[in-house]
């Protein structure tokens, strides 16, 4: 009999159920709700602001309000508040691990781990604060001073994916204010619970009125929200991870007023297992990446390219793994891949999965919904015989579905692997140091996992290139994203004493 896991908070109040405009827990001026319900079971178990175009500007009011004073603490200051926001987080791991398990449906150590993960943004961030100063520069003529200052941007707009509800949040709002930038945030519309109470934690470690604000909005009305803010100069920074069609029509609108953006947008990983490679490395790699969050992150591989010699020793390995994960709702101890986010996600993965069937795709493990469990379960799956024509070579699938490709040469798979509008991540196995450098040199892709599945940390610089968007996240780069550079040149110092 398996163990089940409760999500009951110890912590009520850590689902305040309003919008914190200025300092303040509000309700939505129209007063509408917004339901969430639990992915596992569909069963509604909390409402959250519904809210719209005033709700949108009041909380850029008080962000535009509240930056001057904000960009004034001192760089220490804030990275300590950062600090005390950290601790209050891991101190409140348990609740928040379990709220997004409940919102989002992802298995508990992982919810709890998605927790800690946030939090390293948090600590990183702090740390980088007092570290962004800019620079002074040599002269190239004599008698002046010059310098490259890092300014804050301003207002920050962060638009934040329901895949990760407490570390998309914090991989943008930390570094934001880390730069001494101001805030509004619109969380996903499945997921805003978790947001809603980092927010209320980062009150509680002190953050001042109206320099962090968060509005929820349904899907429907989530356009009324970003329009506002889209359309307002003062919001100077736009910061999104979502979709590349959401992340282009962000691009143009924002182009009124010249914001500065970062998107985080689609990807379609290539996973790549040269015949030199590991194979059992590469199983554990692939499993690793595949099978995080149910296959529902923007780095998970969505093509699996095999070469002939190892093809059929890989697949029997990885069949062996797929085959005995347990899937199921987060409440039971033993799942490993929990409900996907709604009914339309598994729609599109068994779209993929019948498209690739229709088109000559065999199916090894899985390939079909689980109904006894729930309206939003698939198997964990993996098919052989892709190929370049099928929907889940060209589509990012977000389930956990592992198409596999076989290939010959090397000139072949680089070809395939860049055969994509998309550029975020990118995987291969090889134990070839010289193939191990033309391979990561060819691919184009922002991210690069060489022998490895599990590549995201804080300290490192995560986005892509080509149509999965621009800007980075994480590291030091993470921090230049929300300051802008001023030069500044005092002259007439005369010449050098002597
Ligand atoms: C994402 O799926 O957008 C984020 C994944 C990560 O942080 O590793």
């Amino acid at each position: 009999m398996s163990t089940l896991h409760s999500l009951a908070l110890v912590r009520d109040d850590l689902m305040p159920g309003r919008n914190w405009i200025d300092g303040q827990w509000r309700d939505a001026a129209s007063a509408r709700r917004l339901e969430v319900s639990d992915p596992a079971t569909d069963a509604v178990f909390a409402t959250v602001p519904d809210s719209g175009a005033a709700d949108a500007q009041a909380a850029v009011d008080a962000a535009h309000a509240a930056f001057p004073a904000w960009r004034a603490v001192p760089a220490k200051q804030r990275a300590q508040l950062l600090k005390r926001w950290n601790a209050l987080i891991l101190q409140h791991q348990e609740d928040l691990g379990r709220l997004v398990s409940r919102e989002q449906g992802k298995p508990l150590a992982e919810g709890r781990g998605e927790v800690a993960y946030a939090a390293s943004y948090v600590e990183w961030f702090a740390e980088e604060a007092v570290r962004g100063g800019g620079e002074v520069i040599s002269p190239p003529v004599a008698g002046r001073r010059m310098l490259a200052l890092k300014e804050p941007v301003g207002v920050v707009a962060a638009i934040t994916p329901w895949n990760f509800p407490a570390a998309m949040i914090a991989r943008k709002i930390a570094p934001a204010l880390a730069a001494g930038c101001t805030v509004v945030c619109k969380p996903a519309e499945d997921t805003p619970l978790t947001s809603l109470a980092l927010v209320r934690l980062a009150q509680e470690a002190g953050v001042p009125a109206g320099v962090l604000n968060i509005v929820t909005a349904s899907r429907e009305r989530t356009p009324e929200v970003v329009d506002v803010w889209l359309a307002d100069a003062r919001v100077r920074k736009i910061t999104f991870t979502g979709s590349t069609p959401v992340g282009k029509h962000l691009a143009r609108e924002a182009a009124g007023t010249l914001k500065k953006l970062s998107l985080e947008l689609g990807g379609n990983a290539p996973f790549i297992v040269f015949e030199d490679a590991d194979l059992e490395a590469a199983v554990e790699g692939l499993m690793a990446a595949k099978f995080r969050n149910g296959g529902q992150t923007c780095v998970c591989p969505n093509r699996v390219f095999v070469q002939q010699a190892v093809h059929d020793r890989f697949v029997a390995l990885l069949a062996d793994r797929v085959e005995v994960l347990q899937v199921g709702p987060a409440t039971d101890a033993a799942s490993q891949i929990g409900p996907m986010i709604n009914a339309r996600a598994v729609d599109k993965i068994d779209r993929h999965v019948q498209d690739a069937l229709s088109r000559g795709a065999r199916v090894v493990v899985g390939g079909q919904r689980l109904p006894a469990l729930g309206l939003n379960y698939y198997a964990p799956t993996v098919m052989v015989d892709a190929d370049a024509t099928m929907a889940c070579s060209c589509e990012e699938t977000f389930g956990p579905v592992v198409p596999v490709t076989r290939f010959t040469t090397e000139a072949e798979v680089v070809a395939a692997a860049n055969d994509t509008p998309f550029g975020l991540a990118a995987y291969f196995f090889s134990t070839d140091v010289q193939r191990i450098w033309r391979i990561a040199d060819a691919l184009e892709t922002g991210i690069v996992g060489i022998n490895e599945g599990a590549l995201a940390a804080e300290a490192a610089p995560f986005g892509g290139v080509k149509e999965s968007g621009y800007g980075r996240e994480g590291s030091q780069h993470g921090l230049e994203d929300y300051q802008h550079v001023k030069y500044v040149c005092q002259g007439g110092l005369g010449q050098p004493a002597g």
